[in-house]
């Protein structure tokens, strides 16, 4: 049985112009849901974030390692806990990065695309997903081609909504257009955005909303570095110490660090944690729908969720970050 008192602990957020809204916290499954993670910490994870209002969980094609298996986990741990509740989840899957090998496991042919959502499908046991995404542009294949991909998976009821990710302004301009033309409107963009990646404001997010197309930002702590991990050292726990390629020991330089105390200082004068500061900046101004964050144990799900105590800045603590972050 899920918490009965779950919707009230979160905020929901209409994406874009479409009619479905998402928590304004969403789960994604990039790490700690592989075949070599603990099953048990996954379910606890998974079953605190609905607890918690998160409706939303984020995969792709290639999550895990090894590649497919954050899928397989998912999976099981849907069926197990959560058939009831799969009208009250919004699950997204990806494809375009490499999966399989060859010329069709990777990139956005139609080829590609197709075959890859039925496999996402059979691993998470699944008849269909809420949102398809193309995980990144290919600038080899013609852009109609790969939206006609999109719009084609939700005709075959194999998907609700479709999605593109890591586009840039004028690539995700051109996706939105054809999307329209086919008749299955683009629902989201899932961009990297956080206090340390702020291209997203680079003409992207005007585009998005120009378009009424909702915006997803994933990694809003910086894979960590914007949370209190690593302020006093690399933890032998921590993703950077786990081997992760995405973030190594030599990414969490000093002088990141040491911008990260700064604004740990801040959030505690805010009375919260460096991680919800982090979640409720990248949510200010009602422009992102939804934070995409990773957490690899389920208290660090209840630690975020606490932002919404405190998710608005004043200008002068805006001004300061961005003092702190230009510093
Ligand atoms: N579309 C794309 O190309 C793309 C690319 C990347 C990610 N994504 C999506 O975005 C999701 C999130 O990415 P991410 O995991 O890099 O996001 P993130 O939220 O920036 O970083 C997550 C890491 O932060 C640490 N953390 C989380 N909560 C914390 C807390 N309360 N206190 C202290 N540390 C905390 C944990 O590190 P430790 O593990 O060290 O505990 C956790 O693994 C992915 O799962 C995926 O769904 C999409």
């Amino acid at each position: 049985m899920a918490d009965v008192s779950r919707y009230e602990r979160m905020s929901y957020r209409r994406c874009g112009n479409s009619g479905l809204k998402l928590p304004a916290i969403s789960l994604g499954l990039w790490h700690n849901f592989g075949g070599n993670d603990s099953r048990e910490n996954g379910r606890n994870m998974l079953r605190r974030a609905f607890d918690l209002g998160i409706t939303h969980f984020d995969l792709a094609n290639n999550y895990g390692p090894p590649p497919g298996s954050a899928e397989e986990m998912f999976g099981q741990l849907w069926r197990q806990d959560f058939q009831a509740y799969r009208d009250e989840m919004v699950v997204a899957t990806k494809a375009g990065y490499g999966m399989w090998p060859g010329p069709y496991g990777e990139f956005g042919s139609r080829k590609s695309m197709l075959s890859s959502l039925d496999q996402s499908l059979k691993r998470m046991k699944m008849e269909y997903v809420d949102i398809f995404y193309s995980h990144r542009f290919d600038k080899e294949t013609p852009l109609e081609e790969t939206m006609s991909a999109l719009d084609q998976a939700v005709r075959q009821g194999k998907a609700l909504y479709v999605g593109i990710s890591n586009y840039g302004p004028e690539q995700a301009r051109e996706a939105i257009a054809i999307l329209r033309s086919l008749g299955t409107p683009c629902l989201i963009h899932q961009s990297h955005y956080s206090m340390y990646e702020r291209r997203l404001e680079q003409g992207l997010q005007e585009v998005l909303l120009e378009e009424g197309v909702g915006t997803i930002a994933y990694s809003p702590l910086a894979r960590g570095l914007l949370t209190d991990r690593y302020l006093k050292g690399i933890p032998a726990d921590s993703r950077a110490a786990g081997g992760s390629v995405f973030l190594k020991r030599e990414d969490v330089t000093e002088a990141k660090v040491e911008k990260s105390r700064k604004l740990n200082a801040l959030a505690a004068e805010r009375g919260q944690t460096l991680a919800q500061m982090a979640v409720a900046w990248v949510l200010r101004q009602g422009r992102v729908t939804s934070a995409l964050i990773g957490v690899s144990r389920a208290e660090q799900i209840d630690d975020i969720a606490g932002f919404l105590k405190q998710s608005e800045f004043s200008d002068e603590e805006l001004d300061l970050i961005e003092q702190i972050l230009a510093g």
